[in-house]
This record gives structure tokens, C-alpha cells and sequence, in this order.
């Protein structure tokens, strides 16, 4: 792997410890819309998990009885999946002996390394807009069986459900001159229901109960701040915190979240 690729992989890769302990999972409001839309069951599906990162996802659908083929180009973002999901024929810590073994293959979602039809879906959790729009399209299609499914869905802080969160996303738009979510007038959900044909969209409000350090880990696994030097993160993060412990001296978050989903073919 090389070039523009690479680069991207490694935004995450430099903050994949952040990303494996900060990061939330997904509600199970999310999976039972997925068999809704799709019409694919979860439980003895065989699910590509494009952009896996540390395995939220893969870990996810594992949990619900899918065979789960992980594939992503970080290195550091795999080690983590590798670790916590037991692919690559480890048995998973926590006594998970029988679900189904994940495979973790390190590559590119814009040229799977899988041959054609292997799939029931093909998933993009928080991760197709890192890839080319047609190409992975394009893969997906190529890797799915006839009636499978592709799956997009991100996880989203619902700023304008909480003033505390909406001025927390606002000082972060002025502090950080990369950073992209609610508080950008031009921010919007990925467009990934303009590049396959749409079998239905949702939107999946839910609450998430988080301690501050653990929701500020989330904040460094973002990859505006990875974009950051370490110094300039670190003095973000701890102005973040101040204003959270000073508003929150009990050290617990109540977060709104939403969920984005979309299903296509
Ligand atoms: C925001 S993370 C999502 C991780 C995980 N799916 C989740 O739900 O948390 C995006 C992931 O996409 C991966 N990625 C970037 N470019 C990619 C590509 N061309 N093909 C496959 N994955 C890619 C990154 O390495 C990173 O692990």
C-alpha cells in the first residue's frame, strides 16, 4: 500500500489506544434496523467489515452470530481487533468460545482482497467516507451475493439536544482548525446514500452515559485532533476538561448521541 492510502490509514493509527478505549459502540436499536432494512439476518451472515478499525463493529456482529471478514490498512487500529476479537484463529478473551472466528485481513476497502460473492453485507461503520466513493461501491457490490446488503452508519454527538454539548462542539470548531462535526454550518452525514441505490435511511437517537476521561479519550481518537501536534492536543483536551469538571462535578456525561444508518445495494 502506498500513497494517499497510507496517509489516510495513518490519521487513526496515531491515536488507535485512544480510539480502542474511547470510542462508543452502537445501540442495538442500530442492528435490529439493519435486518429491518435490509432483509438480512444478522445471526449465520457473512458480513465485510470495511474500515474495521479496532473492531466495534466486527465485535458487534460477531456477538449477533455473523462470520465477520475485518479489513482495514492500519496496523495499529487491526492489533487492537486482533487482540480483543481473537481473529486470526485466537480464541477471543471472555469466554466467547462459540461465536464465529473473525478474520482480519490488513487492506483496502477501494480493492478488497476477497473473491466475488462472499458476502451478505458489506458494512461501513463510521468509515466509508474515508474511501473512495464509486471504488468502494464498486468493491462492495463485486463482494456481495445476490439479496446482500451495504450498510453505512455513524455515530454522532446530537449537539443541538444538549446547550452544554453544543457549546462544547462550538469551542472545539474555534480551537481546532481541522475539525468537522455539528458545529461547521457545512457539516452533514456522509453521502453515502447518493453512491448506492437507497433501501432505506434511519436515524437512531440514543444516550450515552460516559465519565469524563473516558468521553475526552474519545475526543483525542478524532481525527481532527490527530491532525494536531501531541502538545496542541494535549492543551485542547485539557481545556475540555476543565469546562467539564466544572460543569460536571460528579464526573458523569449524559451524551446525547444519534446514529446515522443507511442501506443500500
Ligand atoms: C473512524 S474509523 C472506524 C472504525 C470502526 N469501523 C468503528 O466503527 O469504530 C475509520 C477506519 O477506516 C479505515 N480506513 C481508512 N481508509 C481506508 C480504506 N481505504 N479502506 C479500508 N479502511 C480504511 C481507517 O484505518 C480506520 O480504522
Amino acid at each position: 500500500m502506498s500513497g494517499p492510502l497510507k496517509d489516510l490509514a495513518r490519521t487513526f493509527d496515531r491515536v488507535a489506544d485512544a480510539y480502542d478505549e474511547g470510542r462508543p459502540g452502537y445501540p442495538d436499536e442500530v442492528y435490529r434496523a439493519m435486518t429491518e432494512v435490509s432483509g438480512v439476518e444478522l445471526d449465520g451472515a457473512t458480513a465485510v467489515d470495511v474500515g474495521a478499525g479496532t473492531g466495534i463493529m466486527t465485535r458487534a456482529l460477531r456477538a449477533r452470530g455473523s462470520r465477520v471478514i475485518a479489513v482495514d490498512p492500519g496496523e495499529p487500529m487491526l492489533a487492537h481487533l486482533v487482540a480483543k476479537s481473537g481473529a486470526r484463529g485466537q480464541k477471543p478473551a471472555g469466554g466467547e468460545e462459540r461465536a464465529a472466528p473473525v478474520a482480519a485481513v490488513m487492506g483496502d476497502g477501494n480493492a478488497l482482497p476477497l473473491t466475488d460473492g462472499v458476502a451478505d453485507l458489506v458494512m461501513y461503520a463510521q468509515s466509508w467516507h474515508w474511501l473512495d466513493p464509486a471504488a468502494s461501491i464498486a468493491e462492495a457490490r463485486r463482494v456481495l451475493r445476490p439479496g446482500g446488503a451495504i450498510v453505512g452508519c455513524w455515530n454522532f454527538n446530537h449537539a443541538a439536544q444538549a446547550d452544554w454539548l453544543a457549546a462544547y462542539e462550538t469551542r472545539l470548531a474555534e480551537e481546532v482548525p481541522t475539525y468537522y462535526g455539528p458545529a461547521v454550518e457545512e457539516w452533514s452525514v456522509p453521502p453515502i446514500a447518493s453512491a448506492f441505490e437507497v433501501v432505506g435511511e434511519r436515524w437512531i437517537p440514543w444516550t450515552r452515559l460516559v465519565g469524563i476521561e473516558h468521553f475526552l479519550l474519545d475526543l483525542r481518537s478524532h481525527s481532527y485532533m490527530a491532525a494536531l501536534s501531541p502538545e496542541r492536543a494535549d492543551e485542547v483536551v485539557a481545556r475540555r476538561r476543565a469546562e467539564l469538571r466544572a460543569a460536571f462535578p460528579e464526573g458523569v456525561l449524559s451524551v446525547p448521541m444519534r446514529v446515522y444508518l443507511a442501506v443500500g445495494r
